[in-house]
């Protein structure tokens, strides 16, 4: 099958993933590369455009990114954003100065619709400026198709050559006609179909797994969540019973969620694979005994589950594959343009190094995490494994104050599963990003029916994030926190009070340790 693709050339900008999911929204298949990129490198994956990326760098400033010019001349449709804009019009001979006034946010915009980009977009419209300099005048063969009242080149196009620049940011929702200009752009100058989507994606893959793997062996290491359960049932259904999924209960899961990863995989589930489940919460509880250190409680689970680990794949032998759930923020993350290494497992806190795989397969390394959602939709896996919210690898480990005992993660258990319960009657579970109980080590007096209790203190917790470096807490309604409050105190035993944590993070962080 042909790849229509579009390459987003990054030079530092703050929204570059978020151009290439809006160019995915259209469905056209977009890929996110550093700057340093090289030329021939471009020319040899054949795209159908290529957009330039804001940045902070001034490009008259011989320190900032540039990119060799003949870049404009290979016949591409380019869109350069920003900084892009900037750059195209200093490669190409126009000039660009910083502007007598800085323009910053939501910025009135003159548009002209007879641009090869704004058939569609309103004379007057709403546009995200971020910029201290601006592109003073355009190079020759370029003509202005939009101003602002601070900058005289808010867009420039030469339609022959198919180069496009707009100063404004039309990947960012308060650009109000923003994605009306992307789309323009990759279904106009690109020439794409717009015939990028899930289900190309997710059989094209298996073919490409199964062809990859051909007779060899694959380990899975499957959290339940929903990156690791798509990259497992993908895999799965590319090489079948060759792949192994090893699902590792430390017994420090949520209320029900090991049955809940076994009726999805195990041997009554609706996937035909190889399903270790390996109950090792014993071992895990002996070895937290007496630890109240976070970091040190995380340490050790963190390694008991490579030691888990370890012994199992030693028990299956001779595997060439480790397939991981790595998504693409994480790749971008973790710096573009390197080769996916292998990386720390985040969710199991570091690889067995003796287990000698041939390779490390990931997937999903090129999806976004609503487009892995659409992937784990599209392969049948059940709707409440793929909206799950991100529960940590280190699970109620992390979760509980002070020493880890069975006891106090059944207290926390149990209250958890009633926040939970009632966060979803209240219609609020796909809107808050993520939300758990906790257990505070604080005991307290109380007083319930004639009888005097000491007991614990549960907190709850519940943020709205887009990207989990930052967290409010979200405005829980006082009614749903008081159900909550009265069912824990009522039916989960040892605990007599409920608290709420209203800290964003920072400075506090979201999880509880
Ligand atoms: P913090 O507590 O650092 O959490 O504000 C940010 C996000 O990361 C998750 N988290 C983890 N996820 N392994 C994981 O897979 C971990 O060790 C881990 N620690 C924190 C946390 O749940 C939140 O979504």
């Amino acid at each position: 099958m042909e790849k229509e693709l579009v390459i987003v050339l990054d030079f530092g900008g703050q929204y570059n993933q978020l151009i290439a999911r809006r160019v995915r929204e259209c469905n056209v298949y977009c890929e996110v590369h550093p700057y340093t990129m090289p030329i021939e490198k471009i020319k040899e994956m054949n795209p159908k455009g290529i957009i330039l990326t804001g940045g902070p760098n001034s490009v008259y400033d011989e320190k900032s990114p540039h990119y060799d010019p003949a870049l404009f001349s290979l016949g591409i449709p380019i869109l350069g954003i920003c900084y892009g804009a900037q750059l195209m019009a200093w490669s190409l001979g126009g000039k660009v100065e910083t502007a007598p006034v800085s323009e910053y946010g939501k910025t009135e915009t003159m548009i002209d619709r007879s641009g090869r980009l704004f058939g569609n977009v309103s004379e007057k419209t709403v546009t995200w400026m971020s910029h201290t300099d601006y592109i003073a005048e355009p190079p020759e063969g370029f003509r202005v198709t939009s101003h602002t009242e601070v900058c005289p080149v808010a867009a420039m196009e030469n339609d022959e050559k198919k180069l496009y620049a707009v100063q404004f940011h039309p990947e960012v929702t308060h650009t109000v006609e923003g994605q009306k200009i992307l789309s323009a752009f990759v279904l106009g100058p690109c020439g794409c179909s717009g015939s990028w989507k899930m289900d190309n994606f997710v059989d094209k893959t298996i073919l490409e797994l199964r062809e990859k793997v051909g007779s060899g062996k694959a380990l899975c290491a499957l959290s339940g969540g929903v990156d690791s359960s798509v990259a497992a049932v993908l895999m799965s259904k590319a090489i079948g019973k060759q792949l192994t999924c090893v699902f590792v209960d430390h017994g420090l899961l949520r209320k029900d969620e090991a049955e809940s990863v076994d009726r999805v995989f195990g041997p009554d589930g609706p996937y035909d694979l190889n399903f270790v489940h390996v109950d090792a919460h014993e071992r895990f509880y002996e070895k937290l005994k007496g630890v109240t250190e976070p970091e040190k409680k995380r340490k050790i689970i963190g390694e008991e589950f490579i030691r888990v680990f370890e012994e199992e794949a030693k028990k299956i032998g001779a595997v060439d594959y480790l397939v991981q759930g790595t998504i693409y923020p994480d790749v971008i993350e973790s710096g573009l343009g390197k080769s996916a290494t292998i990386k720390s497992h985040h969710n199991v806190g570091g690889l067995p190094d003796y287990v000698d795989f041939k390779e490390i397969i990931e997937p999903l390394r090129m999806l976004f995490k609503d487009e892995v959602r659409r992937a784990g939709l599209e392969l049948g896996i059940p709707e409440n494994l793929v909206y799950r919210q991100p529960f940590p690898g280190p699970g109620l480990g992390i979760r509980i104050i002070g020493e880890v005992t069975p006891e106090k993660v059944k207290i926390v258990q149990e209250a958890d599963a009633i926040y939970r319960e009632e966060i979803a009657k209240a219609g609020l579970d796909r809107k808050i990003n993520q939300y758990f109980a906790a257990l505070t080590n604080m005991r307290s007096v109380g007083v319930m029916g004639d009888f005097r209790t000491y007991d614990y203190a549960i907190a709850l917790r519940a943020v709205e994030t887009s990207d989990f470096m930052t967290a409010e807490a979200t405005n829980i309604p006082w009614e749903v926190l008081q159900k909550v409050t009265s069912r824990i105190v009522n039916e989960v035993e040892h605990v007599n009070r409920v608290f709420y944590d209203c800290t964003s993070k920072p400075p506090g962080t979201i999880e509880f340790e």
